[in-house]
């Protein structure tokens, strides 16, 4: 089985013109041409193509855009920049490169590498072959790459091709289709344009949609489901008052209700205060009971007797005697003694009326005969009703010092 080829051995293919061939076979070594050591700015130039170089083995001639109808891959490049080493590597028998007439090998190389522009040859001839940076710089289209200065060397190559490479970046590239793309950078800005394609894309889309939200917030407003204060008939037909929240709808005819319950307290209160004046202005008429009062039929009271029913609750005794004038009479005694107005108690036994606050003494007539009264008691008027009882009437008086219990009205005779 044949082993892979090293780096090195491919970046010596390269530089030969020819294929990689594995070192594995012990008998070729010795035979083989040393190996040149590249310089340490020339694998560090070299160190991110290499791993691709070992991958398989460069062809001789490498293909060109015309007849693969696609832009030519990294390894393609790689391919035909062998081929340009090739051709630098054999500086002797062919003449020195000049600016006006470059290497046959490298100018096919360079056409079949790049056809649409040419590598431009060196400006000077170099006296060496070329490295695989330059080689690669040539390749890609840096023309200044592929031609050191002599005095520089080959480490002022790279500088030469980022300058190169930042001439072209500074205009937006055309890359091919991401599936086509193979070189890391060109998928590196690839993957950039793409991203800030959407980055314009997601723009134009906020910007396309914000002037729909002011339309969105421009649609009519919901109908007002409120209804109208009540106890209000003329406001059915006004406009509704505008409760812009449940909390308003509900507190509103509350706090209706409540100014309308003050309101109704406050002129209740007015009424009763006018009402109480006028009855202070007009004064009460005296529940008092009636002045007259029928005490019964005559024949109902007997001879020489004092009835005391009507004392507790009328105020004077119905007497019956016939000690005043030795006439059967009946007449009404007050029960008010003339001293200070003590009533006075009916002694059966004594025969007289005695007043208990200061020992007054009235006979049965009303004669007063003891203690400080200084007058007889008084008489009531009395009379005969239709019916045949006695009416008693309290509002009139008989004294007897003013020689009033002469008058008919003042007793009845049986
Ligand atoms: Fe009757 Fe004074 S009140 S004696």
């Amino acid at each position: 089985m044949a082993k892979r080829p090293s780096v090195q051995e491919i970046l010596e293919a390269a530089r030969r013109g020819g294929p990689a061939k594995p070192a594995a076979v012990p008998e070729s070594a010795p035979a083989a041409a040393p190996i040149e050591e590249p310089t340490h700015s020339e694998a560090a130039e070299v160190a991110p193509a290499a791993p691709a170089a070992p991958a398989r083995p460069a062809a001789p001639a490498g293909p060109t855009p015309s007849s693969l109808g696609r832009p030519l891959t990294l390894k393609e490049k790689l391919a035909a920049a062998r081929a340009g080493g090739a051709a630098a590597a054999a500086p002797a028998p062919s003449p020195p490169p000049t600016p006006s007439a470059p290497p046959p090998a490298a100018e096919a190389a360079g056409s079949e590498a790049t056809p649409a522009r040419a590598v431009p040859p060196p400006a000077k001839p170099l006296g060496r072959p070329l490295t695989l940076a330059e080689k690669l710089a040539a390749a890609r289209g840096g023309g200044g790459g592929a031609a050191p200065a002599p005095a520089a060397g080959p480490a002022k190559a790279a500088p030469a091709a980022k300058a190169a490479a930042a001439t072209t970046a500074g205009a937006p590239r055309t890359l091919p289709p991401l599936d086509k793309i193979t070189d890391p950078k060109d998928l590196a800005e690839a993957l950039r344009q793409t991203g800030a394609r959407k980055d314009r894309e997601v723009a134009a889309e906020k910007a396309a949609a914000a002037p729909a939200r002011p339309a969105a917030k421009a649609a009519p407003p919901k109908p007002s489901t409120v209804l109208p204060k009540p106890g209000k008939p003329g406001a059915a037909t006004a406009e509704a008052p505008d409760h812009s929240s449940r909390r308003g709808f509900f507190l509103g005819p509350l706090f209706v209700t409540w100014i309308a319950l003050a309101w109704t307290s406050f002129a209740a209160g007015v009424l009763a205060f006018t009402g109480m004046l006028g009855r202070f202005m007009f004064p009460n008429v005296l529940a008092e009971p009636p002045s007259t009062i029928k005490v019964g039929e005559p024949g109902k009271f007997d001879p020489e007797d004092v009835n005391e029913r009507f004392k507790a609750e009328w105020g004077f005794w119905i007497v019956r005697s016939t000690r005043y004038d030795g006439q059967d009479i009946i007449y009404a005694l007050s029960t008010i003694c003339t001293h200070l107005g003590c009533p006075p108690n009916w002694l059966a036994g004594e025969q007289k009326f005695k007043c208990p606050c200061h020992g007054s003494g009235f006979y049965v007539t009303g004669i007063n005969f003891e203690g400080p009264a200084p007058r007889p008691l008084e008489r009531f008027k009395v009379s005969l009703a239709d019916d045949g009882q006695i009416i008693v009437d309290k509002s009139q008086k008989f004294q007897q010092e003013l020689g009033q219990w002469a008058d008919p009205d003042s007793f009845i005779a049986v």
